[in-house]
């Protein structure tokens, strides 16, 4: 059976920079744990009374169908939405009142925002715990652990690893997460994205903080010298005021074949996903790719997650 990690009433899960080192590594010993049950065909009904509220205001297809997976194969139920053209949000109702309502139906929450701070906002007027499933350009904490049970899984470590993060780094959530995550295991972080995007001053300095080893550029081949991971994720055009400069980056802004020519042998490249442009799709079919083999970490993760939420 699972053990009971977290004995307080209402744990959430908002930012990854709210957890210590000592609760990630836990997240990932019970992730690991659901991998095996899944394996053995052993999963604990732990969730058979509980009922997960998705609410998702940004569109999803990983994050909202693997919580929903992992929730069925808990033994538990899940109801909510994936668009608020079919909630009441469309006929104009507030944040609040939405969330006091579905509160009643529901014991945990998992909420996707476009706006930075919703997910802790919800997590105020609500005695439900909230999992932050990304709030705008902000967090997005599941994925995060997603992420580094994966690169542990298929690295064996992440302390000491060299981390490519490529792409578009001011407004991807996901590597603002991976990236804090990453310089608390002590990995070193290339930070590589095209001119304009890059993490910001402020992400910076609080990385800065866990003296890892970090190097920003803008050249995509200089940044892959010597990495063990590369981590891609696409331009968030949905984030751009000139849509037309998304454009141009997704066409320009790129990881190719010819960027793989003298690489670590061992190199795993990973992404989120949805990709769009940004991996050219011969690289798909290279051992380095691995990033459907992420995907899957999602349902043992999510699952982890969502036990240790509610214990
Ligand atoms: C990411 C997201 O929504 O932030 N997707 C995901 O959750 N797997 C990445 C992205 O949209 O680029």
């Amino acid at each position: 059976m699972c053990k009971i990690i977290n004995s307080s009433r209402n744990m959430d899960v908002i930012s990854i920079k709210d957890f210590s080192k000592k609760k990630i590594e836990n997240f990932l010993v019970e992730s690991e744990k659901m991998f095996e049950y899944l394996k053995n065909n052993t999963v604990p009904k732990v969730m058979q009374d509980k009922i997960l509220g998705t609410l998702f205001f940004e569109p999803s297809t990983r994050t909202r169908l693997s919580f929903t997976s992992a929730m069925y194969k808990l033994g538990g139920q899940v109801l909510g939405f994936g668009s608020t053209e079919s909630s009441s949000i469309s006929k104009g109702e507030n944040l609040t009142d939405t969330i006091k309502v579905v509160e009643n139906y529901c014991d945990l929450f998992t909420i996707r925002h476009p706006e930075e701070g919703a997910a802790r906002y919800i997590a105020d007027i609500t005695d439900k715990p909230v999992i932050n499933c990304g709030d705008g350009g902000n967090q997005h904490p599941t994925q995060t652990i997603l992420d580094l049970y994966s690169i542990q899984k298929l690295k064996g470590k992440i302390e000491g690893l060299n981390v490519a993060l490529l792409g578009d780094l001011k407004h991807a959530r996901v590597m603002k997460s991976l990236a804090s995550a990453l310089c608390m295991f002590k990995a070193n972080l290339r930070l590589i994205s095209p001119v304009g995007l890059e993490i910001g001053p402020n992400t910076l300095n609080d990385l800065k903080k866990f003296n890892t080893d970090i190097f920003e550029t803008n050249n995509i081949k200089e940044g892959l010298k010597n990495v063990d991971v590369i981590y891609v994720c696409r331009i968030q055009k949905e984030r751009f005021d000139d849509v037309y400069d998304a454009q141009r980056l997704q066409r320009e802004f790129r990881l190719k074949l010819d960027h793989l020519t003298n690489i670590n042998k061992d190199l795993i490249i990973l992404h989120a996903l949805p990709k769009i442009t940004e991996i050219s799709p011969e690289i798909d079919n290279t051992p380095y790719a691995k990033y459907f083999e992420q995907v899957y970490y999602g349902i043992p993760v999510r699952m982890a997650i969502l036990n240790m939420v509610v214990e």
